[in-house]
């Protein structure tokens, strides 16, 4: 880890201020406005194999896992394909049933975390169809997959993954829009999400700059013995991001669940000692949403919305722009990683080198 801070204290809050352009970097040279699609030039998939693909099964670890069940939400919503993530650590060793009209995809950061590795050779083995969504150029991953994207966040030193979260989202947002016009998706819509796309770099700047509110929220909850997070549908997985990077720099215990689940347990656990980080999108579950932070609320709870307005049963909201439904997980993920890392900073932890973990996991 060599490259330069650029005047910030920790690689990591370099790398968290790096997103709008890297953003700007993966969508670069790929959007075609004449066709409202993209280009994704190393995909080795012609249009009529993507037309026969009958599921996606996307395999990742941590942060790559949790970006991919993103990816597997904008498939289904874009490409109306089948699609599903699952920690390519658990794949592997459960025998899986090798379909060959699955397309299988590998995310990872760097490229070589052994156990996406091992799920990739284990895939090819069978005579699957695999891709790659890729940092690191030239890493085993890369070079084990049929074909792929790279996510162009360019050099990610801190352990714990910030801007190549964001960018491997963006890129199956590309992946999911471009399957998607070549199936269903109208131009209609196809010109919409493009539009989105175009707006995230903008809007990532204006997250970016609130940095000073959420350093002062982060100083109220950074007391906090444990920290419940949570969404519905498009949020869950921006929970369960939100919840892993607040556990590895700040060793806070957190955990993540589906909004709809915690009258099925987790509810019992509400009381004034246990906040919960809601997301809340302007979408079509906003009442739904909104019904549970009234949950909470009648349990003393206190509550941290991240949403597009102000939320009146949140003790504080941080409101955040707003872009299509489809793409709004995108933007609200990145208040809480400025969230975790103040938190982590207000606690004096060392935030590039959290204790117990690696980079990259080459090992089993
Ligand atoms: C991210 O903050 C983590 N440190 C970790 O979960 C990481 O995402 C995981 O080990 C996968 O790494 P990869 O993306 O390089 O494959």
């Amino acid at each position: 880890a060599s490259y330069d801070m650029g005047g910030h204290d920790t690689y990591m809050h370099k790398e968290m201020s790096e997103q709008a352009e890297a953003v700007d970097r993966v969508l670069r040279g790929r959007i075609d406005d004449r066709f409202s699609t993209v280009h994704l030039g190393g995909l080795n998939l012609d249009a009529r194999e993507a037309r026969g693909v009958r599921r996606i099964k996307i395999l990742g670890c941590g942060t790559s896992y949790h970006a991919g069940l993103i990816g597997a939400g904008l498939i289904e919503e874009l490409a109306r394909i089948p699609a599903d993530a699952e920690p390519a650590s658990e794949f592997r060793y459960r025998n899986p049933v090798v379909d060959p009209d699955t397309l299988y995809i590998a995310v990872s950061q760097s490229g070589e975390t052994y156990d996406v590795l091992a799920a990739v050779q284990e895939l090819k083995r069978k005579g699957a169809r695999v891709l790659g969504v890729v940092n690191v150029v030239g890493s085993a991953i890369a070079r084990e997959a049929d074909g792929g994207t790279y996510v162009h966040a360019g050099p990610e030193v801190c352990v714990v993954s910030t801007k190549c979260f964001t960018n491997t989202v963006v890129a199956f947002a590309l992946l999911a829009l471009h399957l998607g016009r070549i199936r269903d998706l109208s131009v209609a819509d196809g010109k919409r999400i493009i539009e989105g796309l175009r707006k995230l770099p903008g809007q990532i700047e204006e997250i970016l700059a609130m940095e000073p509110e959420i350093e002062k929220l982060a100083k109220e909850y950074a007391g906090a013995q444990s920290m419940m997070f949570i969404g519905r549908v498009r949020g869950y997985p921006v929970a369960l991001e939100a919840s892993l990077k607040l556990k590895e720099i700040s060793y806070i215990h957190a955990e993540a669940y589906p909004a709809s689940e915690l009258k099925h347990g987790p509810l019992a656990l509400i009381e004034p000692a246990l906040p919960t980080v809601a997301i809340v999108p302007d979408d079509d579950l906003l009442e739904k949403n909104r019904a549970a932070l009234e949950e909470i609320k009648a349990r003393s709870g206190r509550i941290l919305a991240v949403a597009h307005q102000n939320q009146e049963k949140a003790d504080h909201t941080i409101v955040v722009p707003k872009n299509e439904n489809e793409l709004d997980p995108i933007l609200m993920g990145i208040p809480l990683q400025l969230f975790a890392y103040h938190t982590a900073l207000a606690m004096g932890r060392d935030i590039d080198k959290p204790r117990n973990l690696a980079k990259s996991v080459t090992v089993e």
